[in-house]
């Protein structure tokens, strides 16, 4: 069995997460959803929020589980006994961050390959800090996240988004 681990700070998870879940999920039979607890990040939802959320978003796809974890990404993947690290990219901006990110983690366990998979165009630009910029100033917010994100950022940041 092909398994994949899909790390990520999911402050929320995006139209765009799901798009790349959707795409790594022809090429692997498992997918796990790694919801990284990423302190230094400040993010809106606590970890378990963020765990909750991404649960709520994928149930209807097959053959993806949800997991958070603290700790080296590398270690989480051995752990989950997965040989693979799935990150999407948008554009050219995402690579060196990414680059560096995939080779640290290369360094620290080489028997662990990245995948990248590109978003699609519709979601190239998309970012969970933007949104999140969007959302606090009351702007529409269907075209970048699912339903129940919406409610949950809502309620977050105490605001009431065009629909
Ligand atoms: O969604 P993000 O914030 O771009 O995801 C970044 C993430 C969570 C994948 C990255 O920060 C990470 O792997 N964190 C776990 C700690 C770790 O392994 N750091 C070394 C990475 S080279």
């Amino acid at each position: 069995m092909k398994k994949a681990v899909f790390p990520g700070s999911f402050d929320p998870i995006t139209n765009g997460h799901i798009d790349v879940i959707n795409r790594a999920r022809k090429l692997f039979d498992h997918i796990i959803v790694g919801v990284a607890k990423r302190k230094e990040k400040n993010p809106i939802f606590t970890l378990s929020e963020r765990e909750r959320l991404v649960k709520a978003v994928v149930a209807d796809i097959k053959g993806v589980e949800v997991k958070s974890f603290s700790g080296l990404l590398v270690d989480f993947v051995k752990q989950e006994k997965a040989c693979t690290i799935i990150r999407g990219l948008r554009t050219i901006s995402d690579f060196d961050y990414e680059f560096q990110m995939a080779l640290t983690n290369r360094r620290i366990a080489p028997d662990i390959e990245t995948i990248f998979f590109l978003a699609s165009m519709r979601y190239a630009y998309l970012s969970a800090s933007l949104v999140k910029e969007i959302a606090s100033m009351g702007g529409k917010l269907e075209d970048f996240l699912p339903e129940p994100v919406i409610r949950a950022v809502e309620k977050k940041l105490k605001v009431k988004t065009h629909r």
